[in-house]
């Protein structure tokens, strides 16, 4: 029988997959939720958006995404505490992102009431999808593409907004060496970098991969012009310890403005920490790690949350970085997800409680 939650239409499945799920040994991102909300733009508008059963969706051969790559998404997390609350990690950030994405993609925007209504119904049907296992949370994946059709180069006249969910654990396993890219970019002065395009990140796939033959686990992008300055690698934005001081390059059009690294900022300024936002050079770096001032190196993201970087390579040369007792990631880490998880204060106001 359908229900009705905040005027969002449910659908319920009649064939749950909870209990094939091993909530003990969750990968990132690989089995999902029972249910997904879907949402369409057609006749000049967004429709009233609706949770149903998760399932695949048919799309003409000629959908503008196949051929043009019009699509953008967000990647945001749902944790459950000890009295089974659920908490979403400012999730008005990622939904002005999205729309900041959709608009440089030609993508309609969304209204908010339908994100966040269309989000909370679908929490509330798959609560029991949330797990609870320490460093275990529900990644939300929402999106949008264009579904209207015709091979003509131009926006869609139709789009999908889909949210899925997905129980999981960490984004990397093992130590995470980096490689510092010398020939490729993922981004560039005027481009989409700053957006969550899809095609930011296939564009990235095939020098990731050369990296991963070589042994590393994602490459650091640098500047497109010249590659002397670190951006941001694969999937998360990235800070260096050098000495006391934390570092941070600004964001830019071709960086993604992260909303864990603006969290990582104010929680280190918050503890009395030296923050530094501002261009990091390869150089810099490379001399840091010789010289043993460059403490850490780590990616900070919502998927990745804070990856200590263990060593990275650069002009077929490898540096390993020290391996500390009391390190910035592991107090920033325990902080924000302290936060994240309401196992303590949060004076930020970053916490919604749904
Ligand atoms: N940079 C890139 C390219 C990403 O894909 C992500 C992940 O979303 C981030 C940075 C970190 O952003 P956030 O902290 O908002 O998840
Ligand atoms: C996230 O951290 O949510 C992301 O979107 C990264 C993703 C490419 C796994």
């Amino acid at each position: 029988m359908n229900t009705i939650i905040n005027d969002i239409e449910i659908v319920k499945t009649e064939n749950s997959k909870i209990n094939d799920v091993d909530f003990d040994n969750l990968k990132f991102g690989s089995v999902f939720s029972d249910h997904m909300l879907e949402c369409n733009f057609k006749d000049g508008k967004w429709q009233m958006p609706k949770v149903i059963p998760y399932s695949s969706i048919a799309l003409d051969p000629s959908a503008k995404i196949f051929h043009y790559g019009q699509s953008v998404f967000e990647g945001m997390k749902a944790y459950k505490d000890a009295n089974d609350d659920v908490f979403l990690f400012r999730p008005l950030d990622n939904f002005n992102r999205l729309n900041i994405s959709s608009k440089r993609l030609a993508i309609p925007e969304l209204p908010e009431n339908y994100f966040m209504e269309g989000l909370k119904a679908l929490l509330k049907v798959d609560d029991a999808w949330i797990p609870t296992n320490e460093g275990s949370s529900l990644y939300i994946r929402p999106f949008v593409f264009a579904s209207g059709q015709g091979f003509h180069a131009s926006p869609a006249d139709e789009y999908k907004f889909l949210i899925c969910t997905a129980p999981s654990g960490s984004y990397f396993s093992g130590k995470v060496k980096v490689l510092i890219e010398e020939t490729y970019s993922r981004s560039a002065n005027g481009g989409v970098g700053f957006a969550k395009a899809g095609g930011n990140y296939a564009g990235q796939f095939y020098p990731t991969q050369l990296a991963i033959e070589k042994g590393y686990q994602q490459v650091i992008w640098t500047d497109d012009n010249a590659h002397e300055y670190i951006e941001e690698a694969g999937a998360m934005n990235i800070f260096v310890r050098i000495n006391d001081t934390l570092v941070t390059g600004p964001t830019s059009d071709r960086i993604l403005d992260g909303i864990t690294r603006k969290s990582i900022i104010a929680i280190a300024e918050e503890k009395g920490i030296t923050v530094e936002v501002r261009k990091i050079t390869v150089k810099e770096v490379v001399e840091a790690a010789k010289s043993g001032a460059l403490k850490e190196m780590f990616g900070a993201g919502t998927a990745a949350v804070i990856s200590p970087i263990a060593g990275f390579g650069y002009k077929d040369e490898d540096f390993d970085l020290p391996e500390l007792e009391d390190t910035y990631a592991s107090y920033l880490k325990k902080r924000i997800t302290d936060i994240q998880t309401n196992k303590s204060e949060d004076p930020f106001g970053w916490r919604v409680k749904l």
